[in-house]
């Protein structure tokens, strides 16, 4: 294990601030350091694609240049593995690895922060953090949508009903419900995937809010860290956590599609509804009724989405208010920043491991639409087929369904001597759609629940998904980047 110590006191004390150390409490307490461990990887990188940038330029010899890489890969490796430790004692990541650097390096060490501040070091971390988690994420969310599409086709038989206002509306396959669970899935992934652009630009050089005097080259950061662009204004990139708030808004969306497929599950399982069956291995018990199989993981799963929202909200406000610039409030930024990743990958994990736990009962479901009664707009729109205009239908349907209410029988089983009692113009077709499957069968309008519409839908979702897999495959990962950095040339 090596610790990272500041060789004498703070690194940032000057005769500006005075020389003593900040009063112990309150460099404790102002201190990022603990959320800031998380984001050591990205710092190490980002100081080694810097270190590189220096050297190119001249503003470094190459004997220093090597010094430094080789000492912040080190590092790195050691943070891979999980041995580096960074004791309390500075303000944040940044300062404890130049501290570790100088400590190790002597006056090498001191030449690192050449052109460079910590307002546009941070942003750089930030950005190559938000990057890879929200690649992450994307690869995993493609990951349960390719699975949803998967589950759908094997269960294009069931039929169950839809619900509007949570009331039984119209019947559908289980495969169309599955495929708006996954739709929503994919628009979150949309969001990710912007959230990634946004992130997509190297910041550093942009110096404490104005550049710099000294002779750097941006675009050398960015090519080794593998950033299409640099940002294109120094006081904007310092003060910017807009890619931040992309982030956890991208996160809050995907725990927001999984929270309504969570309800739906959640419902589902209820006796009152019971078209789903959870397996034993997700059910939970209860500590005093013995009867009780509960659906935790779905619940859990919309209790994490509020955190979700949280973060994005405390982004928000966090932003809210600030002058241009760089000010202290934005290293509050660190809690929603860091947690959104591990959050949301945890439901989308859960919600993937839940999902082939549950099975439809297919008998439950059709039971739910046999009495007719949901299929009432497709007997109102076969008289439309007839010719009738949908008002004069709509009635006709309407007395339909009351003189069953009121003789207590189901729709389905209304005679056609008393529907043509009710409109000469009810007929055996116009009567055949009552039956759910044929109903089903008949909403092959675009983006309807008749089989062959709901086999292009789910063609649809792979191909989506499958773009949205290879966006997050194109985003290097931690380890491939050091790779990249480590072969940049010096
Ligand atoms: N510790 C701060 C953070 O992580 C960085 C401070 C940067 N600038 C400054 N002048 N204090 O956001």
């Amino acid at each position: 294990m090596t610790e990272l110590t500041a060789p004498e006191g703070n690194i940032a004390r000057t005769s500006a601030t005075g020389r003593d150390e900040m009063v112990p409490e309150l460099l404790a307490w102002s201190s990022s350091l603990s959320h800031d461990r998380l984001l050591v990887r990205e710092d190490l990188l980002g100081s080694a694609a810097h270190v590189t940038m220096l050297r190119k330029v001249g503003l470094l010899e190459e004997d220093d240049a090597r010094k430094l890489r080789g000492a912040l890969f080190a590092m790195f490796d050691e943070a891979s593995a999980g041995t580096l430790v960074v004791p309390d004692g500075e303000e944040d990541i940044h300062m404890a690895i130049e501290a570790r650097l100088t400590r190790d390096l002597a006056h090498v060490g001191k030449r690192l922060h050449t052109a460079r501040s910590r307002n546009d070091q941070v942003a750089l971390a930030l950005r190559l953090h938000v990057r890879d988690q929200a690649a992450r994420t994307l690869g995993e969310v493609g990951g349960l949508v390719r699975e949803l599409a998967m589950r759908a086709r094997r269960e294009t038989g069931v039929i169950l009903p839809a619900y509007t206002h949570r009331q039984r509306a119209q019947p559908v396959s289980a495969a169309f419900v599955l495929g708006a669970w996954a739709m929503q899935l994919l628009r979150a992934g949309e969001v990710l995937s912007v959230a990634i652009d946004r992130a997509n630009q190297s910041p550093l050089g942009c110096g404490a809010c104005s550049g710099t005097s000294l002779p750097i080259d941006r675009n050398v950061v960015a090519n080794v860290l593998d950033f299409p662009a640099v940002t294109d204004n120094a006081l904007d990139t310092i003060g910017d956590r807009d890619f931040a708030i992309d982030w956890t808004y991208a996160g809050a969306r995907v725990l927001l599609a999984l929270s309504r497929l969570a309800t739906d599950v959640v419902d589902f399982t209820t006796s009152e509804f019971a078209f789903l069956r959870i397996g034993d291995a997700i059910a939970a018990g209860s500590s005093m009724m013995p009867q009780k199989k509960n659906p935790d993981v779905f619940e859990l799963v919309r209790g994490k989405a509020s955190r979700g929202v949280g973060n994005l909200s405390s982004m928000l406000v966090l932003v809210k208010g600030l002058p241009s610039g760089y000010a202290r409030d934005l290293q509050d930024d660190r809690e929603a920043v860091l947690s959104t990743g591990p959050l949301v990958r945890g439901a989308v994990r859960a919600v993937r491991a839940g999902i082939v736990h549950l099975s439809f009962d297919p008998e439950t479901c059709i039971a739910a639409v046999s009495d007719g009664s949901t299929q009432a707009t497709d007997v109102a729109e076969a008289l439309v087929r007839k010719g009738m205009p949908f008002r004069e239908a709509y009635k006709a349907t309407g007395q339909l369904v009351h003189s069953a209410r009121e003789r207590k029988i189901p729709l389905s089983k209304v005679s056609l001597a008393d529907a043509c009692a009710i409109h000469p113009s009810f007929d055996e077709g116009v009567l055949a759609v009552l039956d759910p499957r044929v109903a089903v069968a008949a909403k092959k309008s675009a983006g309807g629940t008749a089989p062959e519409r709901v086999s292009e839908q789910l063609v649809t979702i792979d191909r989506k998904a499958s773009e949205l897999a290879r966006k997050a495959e194109g985003i290097p990962t931690l380890d491939a980047l050091k790779t990249r950095v480590e072969s940049a040339a010096i």
